[in-house]
């Protein structure tokens, strides 16, 4: 166990890397709180595990999962922002509802979920971002408009609340997670679950950098 990190919360813990790394995370002795759109995880419950309804797009239920979490009188060692949705992988014009929809969540919720937190994180902990390689710009192609700018925005955000929060010493960091075999990359996606979330796990307790962009696949920093 990293006896630094005692309590960590997952955004979009229902399926895929969320769903990966709370059992991870829990594997380890770590305790959790999973937010879930349906406040359960299907077929899955653990004695360190809190789970509590939220949906990130959706203000008042931002505030109301924050309440929920400040009625645990825990504070976190790290946030989790992992919730996301990719909606237009097929398309190459961006259409307004494709936008706002993804936006909702991936960015605009990411940053106020993120918000609603910060109170709760300790000095010396992190908040990490599930961002995507393919927001970098070196990687850039004509698909995906909607989700490639919603996760380059984050990335934007993640360095500016890095500087905001460099004196409390919390480290801010984006991540690829790899493509990964999940509802969301897909069955012949390169890299595992289990692949992923150790990657993710071992960003979290040994390198993540605070500003910069982490790559799981390739185990380094690269930059934006
Ligand atoms: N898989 C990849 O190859 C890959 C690559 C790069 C980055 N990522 C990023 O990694 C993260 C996880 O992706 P994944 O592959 O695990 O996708 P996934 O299997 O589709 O899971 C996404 C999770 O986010 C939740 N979610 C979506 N919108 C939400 C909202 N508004 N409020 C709360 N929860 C919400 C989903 O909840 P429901 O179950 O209720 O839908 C689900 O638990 C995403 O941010 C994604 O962009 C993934």
């Amino acid at each position: 166990m990293n006896n630094s990190i005692k309590n960590v919360l997952v955004t979009g813990a229902s399926n895929g890397i969320g769903l990966g790394l709370t059992k991870k995370l829990l594997s380890e002795g770590i305790k959790v709180i999973a937010i879930t759109r349906s406040g359960e995880i299907a077929d899955f419950s653990h004695p360190n595990l809190t789970i509590i309804k939220g949906d990130i797009s959706n203000e008042e239920s931002i505030k109301h999962a924050s309440e929920q979490v400040k009625n645990l009188g825990v504070t976190l060692d790290c946030l989790v922002n992992n919730a996301g949705v990719g909606l237009d992988f097929e398309n190459e014009i961006p259409t307004a509802e494709l936008m706002n929809a993804t936006f909702a969540t991936n960015t605009t919720g990411t940053v106020l979920f993120t918000e609603a937190f910060l109170n709760d994180i300790n000095a010396g902990g992190q908040i990490v971002f599930l961002s995507t390689a393919m927001s970098l710009i070196r990687n850039l192609a004509p698909n995906a408009p909607a989700y490639r700018m919603s996760k380059a925005a984050i990335n934007i955000y993640a360095v500016m609340l890095s500087q905001r929060l460099a004196d409390k010493n919390i480290r801010v960091t984006p991540l690829h997670p790899g493509w990964v075999q999940t509802r969301m990359g897909g069955d012949t996606a390169p890299v595992t679950l289990e692949q992923s979330v150790n990657g993710i796990y071992k960003a979290i307790t040994e390198n993540t950098q605070t500003g910069k962009f982490w790559n799981i696949e390739l185990n380094t920093v690269e930059e934006f």
